[in-house]
């Protein structure tokens, strides 16, 4: 695979910076939504090489996991407890998509697209691709906007302080190497 991870690399060195800015939770989860898309635009690309398609859709799941499950135990966790009913719908839509996503996600790794890309794993990653696009612009469009509706401005730098904890915590247990990990179904092939 001709991969060096830049992009999984890139997001784990912001992670400190971002504590350091105290970035909000909503930049944070705009921004990571932005290194999802980045990682489709070449994942689906007609133009791309085999190599480039791998190893974009290999960070794609990684950050995808990342995020999907740092976003569950915080934002959507607090929105299910929310009185605003719109709050609880979103959310629960929310993880109903990610659920769908997971189950795909799993299916494209039982096929070892690292191994070989076949147009089988092409179509489901582009099927994958599609939910995910449209679940970012859902969140971005109506689940983001109801945070400063929902939540005070302590209870948002909460959040953004768990949300980012929970990203280090799983990215860090995902880039560990197979030997230091090997049941994990992320375990990784990264160059360090
Ligand atoms: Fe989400
Ligand atoms: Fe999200």
């Amino acid at each position: 695979m001709n991969s060096n991870n830049s992009i999984l690399f890139e997001l784990k060195n912001s992670f400190q910076k971002d504590i350091v800015k105290k970035t909000g939770l909503i930049e944070l989860i705009e921004k990571h939504h932005s290194y999802l898309k980045d990682c489709i635009a070449v994942f689906t690309n007609n133009d791309a090489t085999i190599e480039e398609k791998q190893s974009f859709l290999y960070q794609f799941l990684h950050i995808l996991h990342m995020h999907s499950k740092a976003e569950e135990e915080t934002l959507y966790q607090s929105f299910i407890e929310s009185d605003v009913r719109l709050a609880r719908l979103e959310a629960t839509v929310g993880q109903d998509e990610h659920n769908i996503a997971y189950q795909l996600a799993s299916e494209l790794r039982d096929m070892d697209f690292l191994m070989s890309y076949s147009e089988e794993v092409e179509a489901k990653a582009k099927v994958l691709a599609t939910i995910i696009e449209t679940h970012l612009q859902e969140e971005e469009n109506e689940m983001l906007p109801l945070i400063n509706e929902c939540l005070d401005e302590l209870e948002q730098v909460e959040l953004a302080n768990d949300y980012l904890n929970k990203c280090e915590d799983y990215l860090h247990y995902e880039m560990l190497t197979p030997s230091q990990y090997s049941s994990y179904p992320y375990a990784p092939m990264v160059n360090r």
